[in-house]
């Protein structure tokens, strides 16, 4: 993990990629396609010159939005893909350390871990509202069979957090450790936070078999322009362990990170 104390953080908010904004509802486009088709029948030269333009152009947005895979919903401008919540970062939230979630006494800490019901984050949702807005298939609701049942993002990291926390804990009982186990500490919490500071609404489709959201085409923020800018601002901080951390300021990475570009699974 990088370490850099004093960090301040001064948010300034990226542009949503092109893809963000051009994948509107598709439902809107196809009735732009209908309009376009009964013009067709009343056509004289102009108006088909007018119409091969149009089609042209189309295309070339249906092809945009079939590249951005425009099964995910795309954000209105200021509101959250899914729950339509204000998507500005207008809240102000301390981030610190250190918490209950990281207090020394490992039994208070797992106290705090433990109360954290991550199920509140499962939704039964209306079956027609998600085919509308693109969701996948998902698990009907196994009591109410009028719903479905999606897992809110952000729900399902602090789910994937506790259960990693909580094994780590198993381990750390029966293994010595010779690692600074007040650094994964911090950690663990930090991701909480994290997570809990972007709230992150996507719905994720389940089986219920440790499947949520697998191949579920989301909408996210542009890693590759944040990777971009850390590149035009780059410190040359080496992330590593066993030297001093003023000595760390010695190799630039040439730009890489190291994590896949336009995709979140695979270095091209
Ligand atoms: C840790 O906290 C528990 C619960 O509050 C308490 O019973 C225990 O004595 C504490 N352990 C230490 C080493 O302070
Ligand atoms: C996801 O896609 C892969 C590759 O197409 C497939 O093998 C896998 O079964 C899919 N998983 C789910 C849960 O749909």
């Amino acid at each position: 993990m990088l370490m850099l104390s004093n960090a301040t953080a001064h948010y300034h908010p990226l542009s949503q990629s092109a893809c963000a904004t051009n994948a509107v509802e598709n439902f809107v486009d196809d009735s732009e396609e209908y309009a376009l088709s009964t013009r067709i029948h009343a056509g004289n030269h102009g108006r088909l010159m007018m119409l091969s333009i149009s089609t042209a152009l189309l295309l070339i947005i249906t092809i945009i939005q079939a590249l951005c895979l425009s099964s995910a919903r795309a954000s209105h401008e200021g509101v959250l893909s899914y729950t339509g919540l204000n998507s500005a970062r207008n809240i102000e939230r301390l981030g610190s350390v250190p918490t209950p979630y990281m207090a020394e006494n490992e039994t208070e800490a797992a106290q705090a871990w433990s109360a954290i019901e991550p199920g509140h984050g499962v939704v039964a949702l209306d079956p027609q509202w998600a085919a509308i807005n693109g969701l996948p298939a998902t698990k009907a609701h196994p009591i109410n069979s009028d719903k479905v049942v999606y897992i809110i993002e952000a729900y399902h990291a602090i789910h994937c957090l506790k259960v990693i926390r909580l094994h780590y804990s198993a381990l750390m009982d029966e293994l010595g450790m010779d690692w600074p186990v007040e650094h994964d500490m911090h950690c663990f919490d930090t991701l909480r936070q994290h997570i809990m500071c972007q709230a992150d609404d996507t719905l994720l489709s389940t089986t219920g078999h440790r499947d949520a959201g697998m191949n579920q085409t989301r909408m996210c923020r542009d890693w590759d322009a944040l990777r971009q800018w850390a590149t035009e601002h780059t410190a040359c901080y080496h992330d590593t362990v066993g030297i001093h951390n003023d000595a760390r300021f010695e190799r630039c990475d040439g730009g890489e990170d190291g994590l896949p570009r336009n995709s979140l699974l695979e270095l091209s």
